[in-house]
Formats: structure tokens, C-alpha cells, sequence
């Protein structure tokens, strides 16, 4: 992906080149899964059929390989590997999970865990192609890319519907584990948060030590996010905004200014109503911000059902402090001029 790093990020997956994979309890997984010998039903092999590691692209090869095979599935290749592994490194992403106990429900809490992981990473790049995009006055642009990050983040509040199966008797069972682990200190959901707009320095310092992650960190907090991109288009279509809003440090938490709010209700009562890209904008960034604002208020409720109103393991009170957090509103200029119309 583009613009976000891993720290440490493998280049030889475990399982190739004759290594051995890690499996959950420090086990090796030694099978070979694949022969490379078979013969298809009309005696042409994958590879003869073009299906190695690097394949062959184009519909009409696409074409070619089908008829050549009557459409059966490729199932042998020569590189010990297959396309797909290469092509996403899913022996190492599967190679990934390590449980720290035997308890059952540690599973799903931890595969879940990655999967939000790498949908906040996903929402980050999604979000800084819509900064561009309205760097660039490309309005109609933007708002199709934030149609799909509405549906992304959609996907992470579905992801509380299996956590919240979890009874708290499963939950304490390994919860120790945990020792001082907590989302809190996730820095892509940080670097979401920034992008949209809501920061807190404070709590950028958790990364701060981390090699490969602080610079990351540093610069989502440090650049403007989505809505100073969106509050200088506005200023760009005539919206009567001053320096205090267009600017003021992007690294400091953004105060709501009557100005913007009014901003935002002229783009309501005066642009061209659905048909107006400004309009279209307006909807499609409060579309993402109630997204985001759902999922902080279905992890308090799932929080809330699992511990009660224990501490969490980072630190805070848990419950008290989540639902403080999930107060906040995310371009909270878009909500207020609701009021004025
Ligand atoms: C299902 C069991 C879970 C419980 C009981 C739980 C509990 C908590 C608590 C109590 C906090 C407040 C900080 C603290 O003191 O720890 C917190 C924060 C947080 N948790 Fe969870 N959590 C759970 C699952 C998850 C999962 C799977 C994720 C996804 C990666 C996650 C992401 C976060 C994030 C991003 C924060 C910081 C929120 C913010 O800064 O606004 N949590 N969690």
C-alpha cells in the first residue's frame, strides 16, 4: 500500500525457499500442499497452460488458458509458491497470529484484531487519496472515494457484532494476557483519527519511541487532515473563511468556529441542493463521520457488556473514558449547521 510502511516489514515469507512456517504453538507446518506433476484432463500442465507464479494477464490469454484447459482450475505450479501467496504474501500474513493463550476465545478476539488493523489501514489510505483529491478541486472525485470509505468503515462496525458474542467469563479467561495491551495504543486507528481531523498530540506520544512507526504517526498528526482539505475548498468556492480556520496549526485540535458552521449552511440552504458537488461533499463526509462515530459507540456497548465498568488494560477507566471519546464528532461544523437550517 501506498504511503504507510511496516516497521519491520519481511521480504522471504516463512514456508518458501525450503524455510518452515511458525504454526500457533511454536509448531512447523512441513506439509507440501501441492504436487507439481499432475497432468490436466487434455495433458497440458498448469504451467505449460501459463499458470506460474508471475501468470500471464490480459483477457485474451485469460481466453486462451481456459479453452486450452476446458476451464478446469489451475492447480499445479512450478515456483513453489502460487500466484495468489505472491501476489498478497498470504502465507505470511496467515503466519502472523500468536495467541498468548489456550483459551478459545482468544482467537476470534485476536483475528479480529488484525482484520480492524488492516481495515484502519486501509481507511487511512483511502483517506489521504480524498485529501488529494480535494487539494486538487476534484470534488466529484473525492466523494466517490469517500462512498466507498463509508462502506469500509461500515465493515469495521460490523466486526463488533462477533466481539460482542463474547461472554465476559471467555473474555477474562485470557484477558490477562494482555498484560498493558490496548487499542488505545493502536497507531493506525491514530493516524484515522488524525486524518479526520481529531487530534491529540498527547496521545501520539505512545508511538513516538517506536522506530518506522513515530515518523508515520508524526506526519499524520502534523498534516492537514481530510477537513482543513475540505474547509479550504470552501474558501476556494467563495465561503467567507479567515485565516483563524484556514490557517491554524494543522497538529492542534481543531476548534469549531461559527464561520465554518456557516459555511456549511450556506452549501445546505443555498448551493443546488443533491445535484450540487459541495452538497454531495457535505453528505458524504457526515456519511464517514457517523460511520466512525458508530464504531466508537459499538465498541463502548461491546466494552460495557464484556467488562462492566472495570479499568481497561491501558489505563483509563475503561467505560467512563470510552464514552467521553465517543462524544466527539468528526468534522463537527458539518453537525452544528444542522441546527441552522
Ligand atoms: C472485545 C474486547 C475489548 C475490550 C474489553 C476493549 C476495551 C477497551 C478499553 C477499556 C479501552 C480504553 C483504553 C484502555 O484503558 O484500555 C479501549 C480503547 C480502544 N480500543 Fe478496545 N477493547 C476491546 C476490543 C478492541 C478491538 C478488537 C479493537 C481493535 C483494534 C479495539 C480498539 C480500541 C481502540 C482504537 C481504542 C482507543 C479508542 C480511542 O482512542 O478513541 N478494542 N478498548
Amino acid at each position: 500500500m501506498r504511503g504507510v510502511t511496516h516497521p519491520e516489514r519481511r521480504t522471504t515469507p516463512p514456508g518458501r525457499n525450503g524455510t518452515s512456517a511458525p504454526g500457533r504453538n511454536g509448531t512447523t507446518d512441513t506439509e507440501e500442499p501441492h504436487s507439481t506433476t499432475d497432468t490436466e484432463p487434455n495433458g497440458t500442465t498448469d504451467a505449460e497452460a501459463g499458470g506460474t507464479a508471475t501468470g500471464a494477464g490480459g483477457d485474451a490469454e485469460r481466453a486462451r488458458v481456459a479453452a486450452l484447459r476446458d476451464g478446469a482450475p489451475l492447480v499445479d505450479f512450478d515456483a513453489g509458491t502460487t500466484p495468489y501467496i505472491d501476489y498478497q504474501s498470504i502465507d505470511v500474513l496467515l503466519s502472523l497470529q500468536h495467541p498468548r493463550s489456550a483459551e478459545p476465545a482468544e482467537v476470534p478476539f485476536y483475528v479480529l484484531g488484525q482484520v480492524k488493523e488492516l481495515l484502519f489501514k486501509l481507511l487511512y489510505e483511502e483517506l489521504v487519496r480524498v485529501r488529494s483529491l480535494l487539494d486538487a478541486d476534484e470534488v466529484r472525485q473525492a466523494v466517490w472515494v469517500l462512498r466507498r470509505v463509508h462502506r469500509e468503515a461500515g465493515l469495521l462496525c460490523s466486526t463488533w457484532d462477533v466481539l460482542g458474542s463474547l461472554a465476559p467469563t471467555e473474555f477474562n479467561a485470557f484477558r490477562d494476557s494482555l498484560g498493558q495491551a490496548s487499542g488505545l495504543q493502536s497507531y493506525m486507528y491514530r493516524m484515522v483519527e488524525y486524518i479526520l481531523g481529531n487530534k491529540d498530540p498527547q496521545l501520539a506520544r505512545a508511538h513516538l519511541g517506536v522506530p518506522g512507526v513515530a515518523d508515520q504517526v508524526r506526519r499524520a498528526l502534523e498534516e492537514p487532515s481530510v477537513y482543513d482539505a475540505a474547509l479550504a475548498l470552501l474558501a476556494r468556492r467563495g465561503a467567507p473563511l479567515t485565516a483563524a480556520t484556514l490557517e491554524r496549526d494543522p497538529a492542534r485540535a481543531h476548534e469549531p468556529s461559527e464561520e465554518a458552521e456557516r459555511a456549511w449552511a450556506r452549501v445546505y440552504a443555498e448551493g443546488g441542493g443533491p445535484d450540487d458537488e459541495l452538497f454531495r461533499l457535505a453528505e458524504a463526509l457526515v456519511d464517514v463521520a457517523e460511520a466512525m462515530c458508530r464504531w466508537r459507540s459499538l465498541h463502548l456497548l461491546t466494552v460495557e457488556r464484556i467488562i462492566g465498568t472495570k479499568p481497561g488494560t491501558g489505563g483509563t477507566h475503561g467505560v467512563r473514558w470510552l464514552r467521553r471519546v465517543s462524544e466527539h464528532r468528526f468534522f463537527p461544523e458539518l453537525w452544528s449547521a444542522r441546527g441552522r437550517l
